[in-house]
């Protein structure tokens, strides 16, 4: 049976991380539901040129983020997991703490408590120490952070090529295979 996915997408820097996320699901031909915060419809806009209804098209549904009436705001829809992508320190504030103000948090919170795969791609930098215990915190709940870094072991030509290689290894955590380029392939 084909995979299904619920995919967040917040406000922190690097949208274009969820729009290649949510290409490379499409292709791998994974179910994907996705919501999207209110201020990352404005980081896509503003840093990508997308328009967010566009990047709704790319998921096979898409939800808005104040509705606790979708299927993914509950356990008993059954998921392979959830990838937030890019992850803001607000959300994994509220993720950290089981504060379920908005769908997407509430949707991280049932993979939690379902013990299902949530893997919060989280960026900042620096980081403060507020920061990293609230991903201390998340990882101690079960959840997977797999901040977007740099690579250089896969000799990028560009910043399309990183994309890839983040988009890979997050995959990765969901065994899909993205066709990255692997260490020694
Ligand atoms: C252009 C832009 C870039 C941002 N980059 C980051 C970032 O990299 N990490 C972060 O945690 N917040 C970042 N923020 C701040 C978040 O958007 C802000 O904290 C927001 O409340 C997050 O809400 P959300 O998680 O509901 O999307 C950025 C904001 C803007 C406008």
């Amino acid at each position: 049976m084909a995979k299904r996915l619920v995919v967040g997408i917040t406000g922190s820097s690097g949208a274009i991380l969820g729009i290649r996320a949510l290409e490379a699901l499409r292709k791998a031909g994974v179910e994907t539901h996705l919501v999207i915060t209110d201020t990352a419809r404005k980081v896509i806009a503003d840093e990508t040129g997308w328009k967010p209804e566009d990047v709704e098209r790319l998921a096979t549904k898409a939800y808005h983020i104040d509705d606790f009436f979708a299927p993914i705001a509950s356990g008993s829809f059954k998921t392979d997991g959830m990838i937030v992508i890019p992850c803001s320190m607000k959300t994994l504030a509220g993720i950290a703490t089981g504060y379920a103000s908005n769908l997407l948090i509430r949707a991280a919170d049932v993979m939690l408590k379902e013990g299902r795969k949530l893997v919060l791609v989280a960026r900042e930098m620096p980081l403060s120490l507020v920061h990293i215990r609230n991903m201390e915190a998340a990882t101690q709940a079960g959840a997977v952070i797999l901040p977007p870094m740099m690579t250089f072991y896969s000799k990028p030509s560009g910043l399309e090529d990183m994309v890839s290689h983040v988009i890979g290894k997050a995959l990765d955590q969901f065994g899909i295979e993205t066709g990255y380029k692997r260490w020694h392939d």
